[in-house]
């Protein structure tokens, strides 16, 4: 019989480092079965856990924001960590000309099989003091490059019929704030945007699911003129939280996740109530409360 020699912390550790390359291969050939998850906002809040952990599930990661080195950082870590390939396309998602060099990257990869519209911005104020350029970010960012991007990955998870479409909305695409109304608008738009793209990906193997968290602790405060420490403390939620219940609810094969919406009667309560509001309004006469009496 051989003698089996005790291992000590300090082999196993230069065993793993001697071996990391066979290992990165390895992994590498996991990730060719995951493919590739973009991930737009991945410099910061939730885009970057997001990263973090598809690329702890095996996924090759293209990533997008403005910020390179706060995305070069990001992909030396996550390349080092997990074996995986990090491609960064650093774009002003704002910008036509941007996001269209983004959108075709998108469309001409055909290794892609997830994306997450995450990147977007606010500024809460009143419409009074916001300039019109700033809203029209909101717009480009939030509701234009949300809709180009998935139009560019869409088409291409019907056809093999198999892909998985994240889009990050807000408690704020079903509820306004005085200071709110043009950041709500358009996650409005999200929110309906998503659910039409769900009835259309009905009867294949495309998952299309929309997120609507509450307050979350991230820049995106600082950036839209409220600070965290303005908020009551107990509504904040950590970054890592709101990921991994996002994610939670996608491996549950979710439509509509809610992060923090602990009772799941009030979800399914205001959807119902949104249908019924809807077939309500299908009968092609005034409502009688509108019809005045000779
Ligand atoms: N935090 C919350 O309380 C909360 C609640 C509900 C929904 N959300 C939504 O969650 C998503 C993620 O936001 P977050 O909270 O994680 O905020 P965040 O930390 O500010 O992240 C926003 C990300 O979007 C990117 N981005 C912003 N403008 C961009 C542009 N013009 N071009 C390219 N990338 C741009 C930023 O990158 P660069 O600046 O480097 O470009 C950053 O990576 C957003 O859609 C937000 O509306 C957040």
């Amino acid at each position: 019989m051989q003698e089996s020699k005790p291992i000590g912390l300090h082999q196993v550790l230069m065993w793993i480092i001697g071996n990391r390359n066979e290992l990165n291969i390895l992994k590498m050939n996991e990730n060719k079965e995951m493919g590739t998850a973009v991930v737009t906002g991945a410099s910061s809040g939730l885009g970057e856990v997001f990263a973090e952990r598809l690329a702890e599930r095996g996924y090759n990661l293209k990533l997008v924001a403005r910020r390179k080195d706060r995305l070069d950082a990001l992909a030396e870590k996550l390349e080092s960590k997990y074996g995986i390939k990090v491609t960064n396309l650093v774009a002003d998602l704002g910008s036509d000309s941007e996001l269209e060099k983004v959108a075709e990257n998108l469309r001409s990869d055909n290794s892609i099989t997830l994306l997450i519209n995450n990147a977007g911005t606010s500024t809460l104020s009143s419409i009074s003091s916001t300039s019109v350029a700033k809203q029209k970010e909101m717009v480009n960012v939030n509701v234009t490059a949300l809709m180009v991007l998935s139009h560019a990955v869409l088409p291409g998870f019907i056809e093999k019929n198999t892909g998985i479409l994240i889009n990050i909305a807000s408690v704020l695409g079903f509820y306004t704030l005085p200071i709110s109304a043009v950041y709500s608008g358009t996650k409005g738009f999200v929110v309906q945007y998503t659910q039409g793209l769900q009835e259309e990906v009905k009867g294949t193997n495309v998952q299309v699911q929309l997120v609507n968290p509450a307050t979350t602790a991230t820049e995106i405060w600082e950036v839209g003129g409220v600070p965290l420490s303005a908020l009551e403390q107990s509504t904040i939620m950590t970054t890592e939280d709101c990921v991994d219940a996002i994610l939670s609810g996608l491996d549950k094969g979710e439509q509509v996740t809610h992060p923090s919406v602990h009772d799941q009667k009030l979800i399914d309560n205001y959807e119902d109530a949104r249908i019924k509001l809807f077939q309500g309004s299908q009968h092609g006469q005034p409502a009688e409360r509108y019809i005045t009496q000779a």
